[in-house]
């Protein structure tokens, strides 16, 4: 399955993207962690140290090409088999995940703010790459840039992060109505950081009313903090954890949906 992780700057997207894959590899599938973030720090919540992260070779962006069918109808594709991409930029992870990392396009200099190419890549990717292994979990960048362009448009199981606070569910609303559109099967919000019930019933309320499927509660897990702050992920600074427990939630949530292709 293809899974993207989406959802408002700091929601913790990254964080819940790293520790599924290693909660979904652990269970013995076969991860892509494809990290789709312009800042990337997706190899740090999976497990590969700073100084391996740092080391990291960018998939470039023009290795997708757009190809125009005789209809008119442009799919991307890639111009290097997978097997080959992968084996050239694919950096090993913990319990056998792959971790591809998209990086800055080649022309994202400061100022031009075009992230097309890169967005490109992401979405080729994504479709292209997927069949070599069971799931990819793909880190989205903040905001709803990737939606807007279709980036987003071959994920099987979207989960946007919110927190409980208005803006930030705002914000999933506006995901959900945009992610609806490009009609993404399995669409779910998560919720991160709660602390009490109050939280909890902020969220459950807005979600009910703006008919948000919620697939898990992650509760604040002052571990995530305490994983980040001694740069290891959070699956093997605290497995035990409130907050790893709910993440293997929903990974059950998830292999429990029926394939969409
Ligand atoms: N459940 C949680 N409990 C406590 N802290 C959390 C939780 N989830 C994430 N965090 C913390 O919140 C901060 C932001 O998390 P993260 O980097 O995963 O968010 P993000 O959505 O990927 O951010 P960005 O939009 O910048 O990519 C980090 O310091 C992380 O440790
Ligand atoms: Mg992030």
């Amino acid at each position: 399955m293809k899974i993207a992780v989406v959802g408002k700057g700091g929601s913790g997207k990254t964080t819940l993207a790293g520790t599924l894959a290693r909660v979904l590899a652990k269970r013995n599938q076969r991860i892509l962690a494809i990290d789709g973030d312009p800042n990337p720090n997706l190899a740090l919540t999976l497990g590969v140290s700073r100084a391996r992260a740092e080391g990291i070779r960018n998939i470039p962006a023009n290795l997708v090409e757009a190809e125009q069918s005789p209809e008119g109808a442009y799919r991307l594709r890639l111009i290097r088999t997978k097997e080959d991409v992968i084996g050239e930029f694919g950096t090993a992870a913990p319990d056998g995940i792959k971790l591809i990392v998209m990086g800055k396009p080649p022309d994202g200099s400061a100022g031009s703010g075009c992230m097309c190419a890169s967005h490109r890549a992401v979405r080729g990717l994504i479709t292209e790459l997927s069949g070599s292994q069971d799931h990819t979990v793909t880190d989205m960048e903040a905001g709803l840039e990737h939606l807007k362009r279709g980036t987003a448009r071959n994920v099987e199981a979207m989960l946007v992060v919110v927190e409980p606070y208005y803006r930030s569910l705002e914000a999933g609303s506006r995901t959900f109505s945009l992610a609806r559109e490009l009609g993404i099967p399995h669409l779910y919000a998560v919720s991160n950081k709660v602390r009490d019930d109050a939280d909890r019933s902020a969220i459950e309320a807005y979600c009910a009313q703006h008919k948000m499927a919620l697939i898990a509660e992650v509760p604040f897990e002052a571990d995530f903090e305490k994983a980040e702050r001694t740069e290891q992920a959070p699956f093997d600074y605290a497995p035990d954890s409130a907050g790893v427990r709910a993440v293997e939630k929903i990974a059950d949530r998830l292999a429990a949906l029926s394939p969409t292709t």
